[in-house]
């Protein structure tokens, strides 16, 4: 198994297609992390790129973010949403186009996590509410990149899902000696993502490994679990897996805030079924 484990890592070393964040996001993330970038210097990268303009006027003027009011240029999105969301924003944008319209019960599933997580950030009063998000929209890249990357390996793992039974999980670990954790983690290291991202990604399956965002990897961890509980979007298999104790305990909510958030969840998931449906016209799927 530890050979065929070393035998995919070098294989997704060496994959040519193996999806590349565009320069312009590590662009951005390099402007970001400097303090006296301008909105106008962020815009002036965004508008060098008429197609990811347009992505991102079309992505915040979705019912992804929900804004009353039209937003027509990329300056007023980044004063309306901050430095950190049109990050995400552009991120979000590359990721739409590897998943492929046939991934949409997995995308379904991804854009759900995302919105269960963010209204639990928001519940927890954590800083960096939509990076929570897109932890919980990216969490299952490792997926998208079996499923691309080696599609042999992948129709093995739903055949063992369906024939015996298994969690795509342990096909996945019966298959390839790894699971998607740890190849979406493969991946978003090597894109240099802050390890605040890093971490859910990775760790959503076994957040007792959690060293530093101990709270967004159990987020994460819980909303993959609501999600699947509400059979929304498929993430792969039928089964919701259990409450992992220590991510409960490290998040302090009870019953009661689960009953109190449910509801938001539900109308933001109904708003999300428009939008996989809007998708598919802004040319990303
Ligand atoms: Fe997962
Ligand atoms: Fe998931």
């Amino acid at each position: 198994m530890e050979a065929q484990k070393r035998e995919i890592k070098r294989k997704l070393r060496q994959l040519q297609s193996l999806p590349t964040l565009p320069p312009v996001v590590s662009r951005l993330t390099k402007l970001i992390g400097d303090e006296n970038t301008t909105a106008l210097q962020i815009a002036e990268v965004i508008e060098k790129d008429q197609v990811l303009t347009s992505k991102v006027l079309k992505m915040v003027n979705s019912a992804f973010y929900g804004f009353p009011k039209r937003i027509s240029t990329v300056s007023s999105a980044i004063v309306l949403l901050g430095f950190n969301v049109i990050r995400t924003l552009v991120l979000t944008a590359s990721i739409f186009e590897m998943m492929q319209s046939e991934d949409l019960g997995l995308w379904e599933h991804s854009l759900g996590v995302a919105a269960a997580s963010g209204i639990l950030a928001q519940h927890l009063e954590l800083k960096n509410q939509e990076e929570v998000a897109t932890a919980g929209l990216l969490h299952d890249l490792g997926k998208v990149v079996i499923r691309a990357e080696f599609p042999h390996f992948y129709k093995q793992i739903l055949r063992l899902v369906e024939q015996e039974k298994l969690s795509f999980l342990e096909a996945e670990k019966q298959i390839l000696g790894m699971y998607h954790g740890e190849i979406g983690e493969f991946l978003v290291r090597r894109w240099n993502l802050p390890e605040r991202l890093v971490e859910p990604i990775a760790f959503h399956h076994e957040v007792e490994k959690a060293r530093k965002y101990k709270k967004e990897t159990a987020i994460i961890h819980l909303a993959d679990i609501i999600i699947r509980a509400l059979g929304y979007g498929n993430g792969g298999d039928p089964w919701v897996p259990g409450l992992q104790d220590k991510a409960w305990r490290w998040l302090g909510l009870d019953r009661k805030d689960l009953e109190e958030l449910l509801p938001l969840l539900d109308e933001r998931l109904l708003e999300l079924r428009f939008f996989t449906l809007e998708i598919q016209g802004l040319g990303f799927a």
